[in-house]
């Protein structure tokens, strides 16, 4: 649960912290996190460090209120994120490398104001609330994600960005000392990894930063502790672990269009009329599949967000602008 600065502490909502003189909390706290995380360590080895995330305050909305969710399980466990590994399996299983304490996030660019803000000085400014959202992998997996978060827009305007900004670049993490993918020298990537949106697709109402999903803070490897989601879009857009954001009017060199121009560009709107090289867009695999439900379903056109978002390619030849 987060807790508003602001809020005036009555007798009612007094912490520990309020009426114990501060040493003497802190080492009751670390002893008591100590011998919680190592009954987890022995008790539930294995499992998903979900499992001991914060609860979230928060306000549904209708967005996908009519979904299907992708279980929990699926969510937290089949990711794609190479600083924890390029395996499905790696980010889980390397989550602990990811440090999200003091997370701070640079503003730079074309913006009233700039510099670095603590993440829950950001956080507070906003109402969190949930959406069910399709998320539509590029190697043609999906999910349904309940993330919990606030609309991208409303934390831009925070920075007051300038007419100047015409689009936003996203950079996340880089720290190779503890993301083994970011060590590692067969990587492909120029790390960090940079995404970006123009301007009036980053002010879409859809377009979301989450710090949670299933009602809790984001695990780590779905991009603790605050990851960008764009619906409409191929998921390499949805960058993760973000520590920058920068405005500028230049269309930003983003990672993987950067690695392979010719199989993915800037925009990767979902399209199932314009295939990826070497394998089609047409459908897609709704997680969690298995030997026996190998189904696919039919892919849609910006993954059916459509309304929300065909008049911003308005004129655009989107099968040359993938
Ligand atoms: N962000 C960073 N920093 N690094 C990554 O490797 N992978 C992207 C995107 N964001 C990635 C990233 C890809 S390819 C996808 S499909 C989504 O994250 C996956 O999000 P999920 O693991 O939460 O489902």
């Amino acid at each position: 649960m987060i807790i508003k600065p602001h809020e005036f502490k009555s007798s009612s909502n007094l912490t520990e912290a309020d009426v114990t003189p501060e040493s003497i909390y802190r080492d009751r706290r670390k002893f008591m996190r100590q011998g919680l995380y190592g009954l987890a360590a022995t008790a539930f080895t294995g499992l998903s460090p979900s499992l001991f995330a914060n609860k979230l305050n928060f306000k549904t909305t209708q967005y996908g209120a009519k979904e299907t969710l992708t279980p929990e399980e699926a969510v937290t466990s089949y990711n794609n994120f190479y600083e924890l590994g390029t395996g499905k399996e790696d980010p889980v299983r390397n989550a602990s490398q990811l440090k999200t304490q003091d997370w701070t996030i640079e503003i730079e660019g074309h913006a009233e104001i700039t510099g670095k803000f603590a993440l829950e000085d950001i956080i507070k400014k906003q109402q969190l609330e949930e959406r069910i959202y399709r998320l539509r992998c590029v190697e043609a997996w999906s999910m349904v994600i309940p993330w919990v978060g606030f609309s991208l827009a409303d934390m831009l305007k925070q920075f007051k960005p300038t007419s100047k900004a015409k689009y936003v670049e996203f950079t996340s993490i880089y720290d190779p000392k503890n993301l083994s993918g970011q060590k590692s020298v067969f990587s492909t990537i120029d790390w960090p990894y940079v995404e970006g949106l123009r301007m009036d697709e980053a002010m879409n109402e859809l377009s979301f930063m989450a710090t949670g999903l299933y009602g809790k803070t984001l695990p780590n490897q779905n991009g603790a502790p605050i990851r960008l989601v764009v619906p409409w879009k191929y998921g390499f857009k949805s960058i993760k672990s973000i520590v920058k954001i920068r405005f500028t009017d230049q269309m930003p060199q983003t990672t993987w269009s950067q690695i392979a121009p010719s199989e993915y560009g800037f925009y990767a709107n979902v399209n199932p009329t314009v295939d990826h090289p070497r394998w089609s867009q047409a459908s897609e695999r709704r997680l969690p599949t298995s030997f026996f439900n190998l189904k696919r379903i039919p892919t849609q056109m910006f993954n059916g967000y459509q309304e929300q978002v065909a008049h911003l390619y308005k004129g655009m030849d989107l099968t040359r602008n993938y």
